[in-house]
């Protein structure tokens, strides 16, 4: 089972959908589970010639109230910018597309106009990866390759499977124009009550053949490796290749076997002590904006985070933002005028060493325009997700999360994610008109980094 959640502006409902792509493993909240053995802490090598070469994106959006964190893609001759919230938890890259298109959300003249060549044939290894590992179904050789993502709650994106270029400027200032796979969504049912998505499409970047990180790799452009960081003040940057990966990081093993980032089972501990809760297995899902337990966990959390307030100046409020709210003895401002009523969560990865997923208050609540507090985990059970876990957007937050498809591994490490990393200047020059292109503000671009001083190594002895 694939998720995806779409977006949401409407703030009443719960911010929530979910895409069913395909079936795959993901795992039960209540079974035990035999993993691979542990990994140690290992840093990445560095790129291999030939590749070393990443693309880095800002990123805009935040958790509350948007509901997503997105970039933009230029893509066709000439190249057109489109916005695609980031998923994690899906492989097919698609756009808004002027097929002519059903129930798409943007104006005509913001929709992706393809080209009668650029159809992919169904019986082309493109159109196999897209419906891996499934086959298209072909009547003729040459048919058109049809996609469709399902959502949970009825809705759907149906299309076809085109080639086009894309436009993507690589950290050594090159730009390139590769050839990609993707799909050209012209049908969008919405019939549930959420609204539909904002953005005019969405980039998977699971680890599945289809995604087009899979793609560039295959181009040898960039490393399969991806990373994201995602700043709770909103914004934040990505990138794809393995150039900004920091060293030391600790890595995690994550299933081959799902399509999802999909870790090994987890103990749940609260304010550092143990809550009885084991064999959680989470995915890892930037296109989820909440974290989401399964009913067993939701509810014993529930219970842990309650019995934290008692004599606490917090009570109980409907908020039409979340399920469950708090509020105080005058409207809070920020997360951080409540933090101290709460504790922190751990997932604390049983197999692999010491990995620790460590969960301040800011990861897992909101306070909403009404001042309240409010749970950022939700009933995965009700929302469709059945045993599955997610750990969304707001868990992610300032932290630099990388996704290592070449390795099966996933790491993190605190970050500040309201600054772009150092790039050379040859990148910098290229960069900012690019980024104008991209109808970026200038201004949002911090002022290349005075040169840093941790390379002079003063205390080094001469022999
Ligand atoms: C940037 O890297 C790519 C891929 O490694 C390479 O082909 C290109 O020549 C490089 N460009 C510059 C300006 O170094
Ligand atoms: C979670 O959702 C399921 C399915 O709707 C429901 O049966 C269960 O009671 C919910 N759990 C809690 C703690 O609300």
């Amino acid at each position: 089972m694939d998720v995806k959640k779409r977006k949401a502006t409407v703030p009443w409902i719960m911010m929530m959908m979910f895409i069913l792509l395909f079936s795959g493993n993901f795992s039960g909240c209540s079974q035990a589970a035999s993993q691979r053995p542990n990994k140690k802490k290992s840093t990445h090598p560095k790129a291999a010639s030939g590749f070393g070469s990443s693309v880095l994106f800002p990123v805009t959006g935040n958790v509350y109230p948007l509901g997503y964190y997105s970039i933009w893609l230029a893509i066709g001759q000439p190249p057109k910018v489109f916005e695609f919230d980031i998923d994690t938890g899906s492989d097919i890259t698609w756009v808004q597309c002027d097929a002519p298109c059903t129930g798409c959300t943007k104006p005509v003249d913001q929709l992706y106009k393809p080209d009668k060549n650029i159809l992919v044939p169904c019986n082309h290894p493109s159109c196999g990866a897209v419906h891996f590992p499934e086959s298209p179904r072909c009547e003729k050789p040459d048919d058109q390759c049809d996609f469709e993502v399902d959502y949970v709650d009825h809705g759907s994106v149906m299309g076809v499977v085109v080639n086009d270029f894309f436009s993507l400027r690589l950290m050594n200032g090159s730009l390139i124009r590769p050839l990609l796979t993707f799909g050209c969504a012209y049908n969008l049912q919405n019939p549930g009550p959420y609204p539909p998505p904002s953005t005019a499409g969405v980039v998977g970047l699971g680890n599945g053949k289809a995604s087009i990180l899979s793609q560039l790799q295959s181009f040898g452009l960039t490393r399969n490796v991806l990373g994201h960081c995602l700043s709770g003040k909103g914004g934040g940057f990505l990138f794809l290749g393995d150039d900004l990966v920091p060293s030391g990081i600790a890595w995690l093993p994550v299933s081959a076997e799902s399509k999802h980032y999909l870790s090994s089972p987890a103990e749940l501990l609260f304010g550092g002590k143990p809550t009885g809760i084991k064999d959680l297995k989470v995915v890892f899902d930037s296109g989820s904006s909440y974290t989401y337990f399964c009913s067993r966990v939701y509810k014993a959390l529930l219970d842990l985070v309650s019995r934290g307030l008692n004599r606490k100046p917090l009570n109980s409020v409907q908020d039409k933002a979340l399920p469950v709210c708090w509020k105080g003895k005058k409207p809070f401002k920020s997360v951080h005028d409540v933090r101290n009523y709460f504790s922190s969560l751990t997932l604390s990865f049983t197999n692999t060493g010491n990995i620790q997923l460590q969960l301040q208050p800011e990861a897992y609540l909101i306070v909403t325009e009404h001042g309240n507090a409010c749970l950022g985990i939700l009933n995965g059970t009700e929302a469709g997700l059945e045993d599955s876990n997610i750990i969304g957007d707001i868990s992610l937050l300032d932290k630099m999360v990388i996704y290592d498809n070449e390795k099966q591994q996933i790491g993190w490490a605190s970050a500040n994610c309201d600054r772009l990393p150092n790039w050379d200047s040859n990148y910098d020059e290229h960069f900012r008109p690019y980024a104008a292109n991209f109808g970026i503000l200038e201004e949002n671009y911090p002022a290349k980094q005075a040169s840093s001083k941790s390379n002079i190594r003063v205390r080094d002895r001469e022999l």
